[in-house]
Parts: structure tokens; sequence; C-alpha cells
């Protein structure tokens, strides 16, 4: 049982948020200018909403979902408005709908939130089109506000399987930023900090995007998390020296099986950690968890501009970019990699704590958490 500091290392940083109004707009602060600069975007065109998942202005997986939710209320919203007719509203949401599920392929979240949005409309079918727009943004709403509360609930599952004091490695960035608040990964260290552990946090840069440096360090700094940034190439030095006691990351996708897809660079660390003895867990909602994905070979990994690896800075649209790799040499960059389920020490969900074999506990879970939906 963890007793909670007075000290709440969360400080509400939300990466996306719906603004209510006659015409309301999706904020989405960009993610592509952290850590040097915060700038909100006000979107008021669900095609740009779309955009901003592909081009990363938002990501993470639950924060892809919560983003397509509040894309697809913003643009039946602006339809109800034009148009009272039944046909076209259910034609336009399978548009809709089908525009945010092309933004990005592996976080399955992202289709998950799709489907709910489906299942909503689906839920006043027949009611008037106002009704069904209300319906929309209110279930976008709920969304966002269920995954802030499965991040609190993983953290407090999470801390409780780390060490009392010590050093923990992350890698990417699975925290406030990458879901509706407070985050996965970084959810549990933010829990076990305020649960009063004294844990020092490494934190992977994770090239090629560097969400690790830009993102989790800024979060880490933020909220005063005690960490040091290193490049993905120190943790094993690091594990050798005995500076790290155990390995917490996010997912995109986890496959029937637990196999666990997540930023490339992590099938590495989990590695790492196996010949190491160190502890590796996973914390995901069960909207990560995948029960039609067999194990991880089914699970499809986006492949990223080469740019991202030739050259660096270019993830800020404006940003100055330097070239570091010749041109005419051949690049290859998957955005992520599947970690077996046997590397992984223990699944953190909302619902609790997973160990292997995963088959029966992910589905019982998946099964809890849809039973409660309805
Ligand atoms: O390409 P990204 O930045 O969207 O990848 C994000 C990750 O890999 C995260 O670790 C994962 O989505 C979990 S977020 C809670």
């Amino acid at each position: 049982m963890i007793t909670h500091t007075a000290r709440a290392y969360d400080t509400d940083i939300r990466p996306v948020l719906w603004i209510d109004g006659p015409e309301p707009i999706v904020r989405m602060l960009d993610q592509r200018l952290l850590p040097t600069r915060t700038v909100w975007l006000d979107l008021d065109d669900p095609e740009a909403v779309a955009r901003g998942i592909t081009d990363m202005v938002v990501r993470g997986a639950p924060a892809i979902g919560i983003s397509a939710a509040y894309g697809i209320a913003l643009a039946m919203h602006q339809h109800a408005r034009v148009s009272q007719d039944a046909d076209a509203f259910d034609a336009t949401l399978l548009r809709v709908c089908d525009r945010f599920a092309a933004t990005r392929p592996t976080a399955v979240n992202l289709f998950w939130a799709i489907d709910r949005m489906r299942a909503a409309a689906a839920s006043v079918a027949g009611r008037p089109i106002d009704e069904r727009a209300t319906r929309l943004i209110a279930e976008a709403r709920t969304i966002h506000d269920e995954d802030i509360g499965y991040c609190r609930s993983m953290g407090d599952f999470g801390a409780a399987l780390l060490p009392d004091e010590g050093g923990v490695i992350t890698h990417c960035n699975a925290g406030a930023l990458a879901t509706g608040g407070y985050g996965t990964a970084l959810g549990v260290l933010r829990s076990a900090f305020a649960g009063g552990k004294r844990l020092h946090v490494f934190v992977d840069e994770t090239r090629p995007f560097l969400q690790g440096a830009r993102l989790t360090a800024w979060e880490c700094v933020t909220d005063g998390m005690a960490a040091t940034l290193i490049t993905d190439n120190m943790a094993g030095s690091l594990m050798q020296q005995g500076k790290i006691q155990a390995a917490v990351v996010g997912s995109d996708r986890i496959a029937a099986n637990g196999d666990v897809a997540n930023k490339i660079g992590t099938y590495a660390v989990a590695v790492l950690c196996r010949y190491h003895g160190i502890p590796f867990f996973v914390a995901a909602p069960t909207s990560t968890v995948d029960l039609a994905c067999a194990d991880g070979a089914a699970i499809p990994i986006e492949e990223r501009t080469t740019r991202e690896v030739s050259d660096i800075g270019g993830w800020a649209p404006d940003g100055a970019v330097v070239r570091v790799a010749p041109e005419g040499i051949a690049i290859h960059n998957p955005a992520f990699d599947v970690t077996p389920a046997a590397l992984v020490t223990a699944i953190i969900t909302e619902r609790g704590v997973a160990r292997p074999p995963f088959a029966q506990p992910l589905r019982q879970m998946v099964e809890a958490a849809e039973r409660l939906r309805r």
C-alpha cells in the first residue's frame, strides 16, 4: 500500500483539450516544439486534427486515440449545423472515422477510440442529428477523462512494484504528453515519487525522434522528478554498473499473448534487462491490448520518413535541420519494435497487474473493462 506524500508530482500537463462553445475547437500542445517553446494550436478543422496526429503535434497511444475522438466529435458537430439528414450524418461519420483510422497504424488506442465513437453514434441512432452530435462530444470527453483515471490507477498498481530506492529506466515518452494526462510509465513513476520512493529516473533520449530528450526530460523537470538524460546506447553500461533497478515503459499495442509493441529501442532495453536480471515492466491501459492480434508478428509497425534518421532537428516544422548522414545512404526507420512476452516481467493496466503467462489475465482484464462500460 502506498502512502502518498503531500507532494504530487503532477502539474496537470494535458496534450489535447476540447474547448467548448458555439464554435468548439480542439486545442493541441505542439509537442514538436517542446521543450524550447510551449505553443498551443487551436484547431477548428477536423482535417487539421488528423494531420496533427500524423505529423506528431500530438503523439503517444492514448493521446492519439483521444485526439481522434475529439476530431470526430468536431467533424460531426460541424456537420450537424448544416444538415439534419440521418443518412448524410452516417455517411459523414463513416468517412471521418476512415480518415482518422489512416493517420497512424501502430497504436491500437486509435482504432479503439474510433470504435467507441462509432458505437456511441449507433447508440442514439434514430435520434435527432443535434442529439447524436452532442452524444459524440460527450463520448470523446468521457474517453479523455477515463484515460486520466486509468493512468492514476496504473500509477498506484505500478508504483507498488518498484523498489523503495534506486534507478528506473524509461524509454520514449509515456507520460502526461502521451495520454489524457498523468501518463502510463511516467505515471507509475509519478505515483512512486508521490508515495515517497527515492527513485532516480534514467531517461533514454529515444533516437530518432527524441521523445525522451525533448518530452520525458521536460516532464521530469517540470514536475521535479529526479532524472538523468542518457543516450540510448548508455543504458547497458549503467545496468552493468548496478545503477538501474527496474525498467518501466508504455506500449502502443499489446498482443493477446503479451508481446509488446512500443517505441523502437524498447526491445533492446528489455534484452539488456533480462541479461542483467532487472525487472522490465510495461504500463498500458486495457485499450492498448489488442486481443485480435494473436502475437506481436500481427502488429503493424509504422515506417516513418528517413529524414528523421538522416537529419537532426526535423521534428520542429520551422526549426533548423542539420544533416548527419551522407546523401545516397539507405536508411531504415521503423517507429516501433516488438518485445516478446518472455522478456516482460509484468503488464500494469488500470485493472491490475498481469503476470506471465499473460494470455488469460489480459483477456480477463479487457473483458472486465468492456463489461464496466456497457
Ligand atoms: O511515435 P510516438 O511518439 O507516438 O510513440 C509513443 C510511444 O512509443 C509510447 O511509448 C507509447 O505510445 C505509450 S504512451 C503512454
